[in-house]
């Protein structure tokens, strides 16, 4: 079975998490650790899932039924009845699991890739994979985006937007290295929840909504141009803007604002939450091999986990 084949990666939000789900531009960085998943299919009728994921603590039992609702749904949607043929899952792979990361759009895109190869040959397109992790991912939350699967799916730093048809998105370029470090609080968040509670917020006051929309619409077109002529220092002030919408927002929280504060003052040139939040993880631009080595043993002090991440 050709496991490397199944392959599909964690994110990091570099702009628009949230907004992103009322068709607000956004930029997603695929990270290199993945998600992989080997498909059996078993003599007896009947769904086995083996996950050797390794997660923070509790992730997988909090996630444990949006999960097996995302993996049904990912099945259904690519015709496997494991009702009528049995069949187990493994998943595996050195993508930690931690809210924020990406971590349920890449185990559908893993599934949904381990079922295109389960056959010998890679039966589905990337959009047909892409397509299934979508359908996959609304088990984990109703209403996605489609950024996550799409960073998982494809990979690379993209320009992301929803729109009524399929999503549109592309792969930027950028001239340098950009020295990411990024940590986890140890709280899992429930995207469906706090995905929820903003649509309440917004229903209530669409004008406030629309103010933090507003702003948030000319900080993303100034960061497209300034991550293409490779300014980390105003990058860095762009994502610390965007940290502050979030919190207007009412998404970050005192664990996130905390780690945030602390990746600044130990020489990150920028530092926001990022995905859900309320918990999840936070991330900080750090223009250099030391700087980054410096934030992230800052953040050790406070986080539960810390990771390196460059996006070349
Ligand atoms: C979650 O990684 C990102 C959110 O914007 C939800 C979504 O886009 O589906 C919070």
């Amino acid at each position: 079975f050709p496991i490397d084949q199944t392959r599909a990666f964690g994110k990091l939000i570099l702009f628009g998490e949230h907004l992103v789900v009322y068709k607000a531009p956004a930029i997603v960085g695929a990270i290199s650790a993945y998600t992989d998943c080997k498909l059996e299919y078993l003599d007896e009728p009947g769904l086995e899932v083996v996950d050797n994921r390794p997660a923070v603590p509790h992730y997988k039992e909090e996630k444990k039924d949006e999960g097996d609702v995302a993996i049904g749904l990912t099945l259904s949607h690519l015709g496997v009845d494991p009702s009528i043929r049995g069949v187990r899952l493994i998943f595996g792979g050195d993508l930690c699991c931690a809210s924020g990361i990406g971590a349920s759009a890449a185990q559908v895109v893993s599934l949904a890739r381990a079922i295109s190869v389960s056959n010998g040959t890679r039966s589905l397109t990337e959009d047909e994979i892409n397509a299934a992790g979508y359908e996959g991912e609304k088990g984990y939350h109703g209403t996605p985006s489609g950024i996550d699967n799409t960073a998982a799916t494809f990979g690379g730093l993209l320009r992301f937007r929803r729109t009524d048809g399929p999503p549109v998105f592309e792969k930027v370029k950028f001239p340098s290295a950009i020295r990411i470090v990024y940590a986890s609080t140890g709280i899992t968040a429930s995207t469906t929840k706090v995905v929820g509670d903003v649509r309440s917020r917004k229903e209530a006051d669409e004008a406030w909504f629309a103010n933090i929309m507003d702003r948030y619409t000319s900080l993303v077109g100034e960061a497209e141009k300034v991550l293409e002529a490779g300014d980390m220092n105003r990058l860095g002030e762009l994502m610390d803007a965007n940290h502050g919408l979030l919190q207007e927002l009412t998404v970050s929280c005192k664990e996130l604002d905390d780690l945030v504060v602390a990746a600044r003052a130990a020489g990150a040139v920028g530092a926001k939450m990022s995905g859900t939040g309320r918990g999840g993880l936070m991330m900080a631009l750090t223009p250099t091999e030391e700087v980054q080595n410096s934030v992230a043993a800052a953040l050790e002090k406070l986080a539960p986990q810390v990771w390196k991440t460059t996006f070349a």
